[in-house]
């Protein structure tokens, strides 16, 4: 055989040759306005979430300067957790609806604060129902559907009266989005968006995010509501309710381990796309980092860069800090 080759007419590393041609031909870009930081509130100091090395439970002042970093780091969207004492825990979740309650109260601070930054709240009854699942449990044990979609009405509404950009319901009761829509709108807050939790799994990799809010459910699990992670058919169906419904944006939930869902979703959907690196993902990323093995940089940055490949518009991560840091 003599050299070159001159049969091997396509070399496709010629667009790899050099740092300039492969920044001209990337396909997928990741800026830090793509990311949504979680961040968590509680009432007490600013503290280490054991179950997430890396993430803070905050006091109300100090979760103000974490917003006030993420916006200097090009990072201007976050979404609020509360984590309630055991006292404001009862089996109809009230406290989430309270307009004085602490995420009603946070939201006031962070857009008084910083105005530009988006601010979304999520709507679900698990940290504040004191069986720990997303909707009302009834005594034979069954979630019920429309008692808890009214509940959550309330909920969405006492955010948007106190600014929330977005509300986000995670709980994946039937129905919610419309109601919500509904609700929000007859108050006059059209210009209040929402990012459903469309295709949220019922998946073990929200482990260490229960531990963060002490909200791991009392009994059962939340197959009943959440989605098989054996079906993608489905989530289109969902897909097609929550627009239809008046959803803004749609989101899959974990996002790693279901990318062919995130792959579908943005095929077929009209609206944005989200996709939400769970607190299970980011776990795996920081133990297998720590063991040396694992160059923890890199490792997010593929991650993401794969989760928008796969199609997402928005990536909700507890990395958002980090890797906007890499961007710059
Ligand atoms: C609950 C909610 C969960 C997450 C966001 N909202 C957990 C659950 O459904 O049990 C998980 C986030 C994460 O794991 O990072 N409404």
């Amino acid at each position: 055989m003599a050299y070159p080759n001159l049969a091997l007419t396509a070399r496709p590393r010629r667009n790899r040759r050099s740092p300039a041609i492969r920044d001209m031909v990337r396909e997928t870009e990741l800026r830090p306005a793509h990311l949504v930081l979680p961040l968590f509130v509680h009432r007490g100091p600013d503290e280490p979430i054991d179950s997430m090395p890396g993430v803070n439970r905050w006091s109300p002042d100090g979760l103000l300067g974490e917003v006030g970093r993420a916006a200097d780091r090009g990072v201007r969207a976050v979404v609020l957790f509360e984590a309630a004492p055991d006292e404001l825990k009862t089996p109809t979740g009230d406290e989430a609806w309270n307009p004085d309650g602490l995420i009603p109260q946070t939201v006031r601070a962070v857009k008084a604060a910083h105005p530009n930054t988006v601010v979304m709240t999520d709507v679900a009854l698990d940290p504040y129902n004191s069986d720990g699942h997303d909707g009302i449990v009834a005594a034979d044990g069954t979630i019920v559907n429309d008692e808890t979609v009214d509940v959550l009405c309330r909920q969405a509404l006492a955010h948007a009266e106190a600014g929330a950009d977005i509300v986000a319901p995670s709980d994946m009761m039937d129905g919610r989005v419309g109601a919500i829509r509904q609700t929000l709108d007859r108050h006059r807050h059209t210009g209040v968006g929402i990012c459903a939790y469309t295709a949220k799994y019922a998946s073990a990799f929200f482990g260490p995010f229960r531990g963060a809010l002490d909200s791991t459910p009392r009994s059962g699990d939340k197959k009943t509501y959440q989605m098989d992670p054996a079906n993608s058919r489905e989530a289109l169906r969902e897909l097609e309710l929550d627009v239809a419904e008046g959803a803004d944006m749609v989101m899959v939930k974990p996002a790693g381990p279901y990318l062919d869902v995130v792959r579908r979703f943005a095929e077929a959907s009209a609206v944005p796309v989200a996709a939400y690196q769970v607190s299970g993902e980011y776990l795996m990323v920081k133990a297998a980092a720590a063991s040396g093995w694992l160059d923890e940089p890199s490792i997010v940055a593929e991650t993401l860069c794969g989760i928008r490949r796969a199609g997402a518009d928005v990536i909700f991560t507890y990395f958002a800090m980090q890797a906007a840091e890499l961007l710059s």
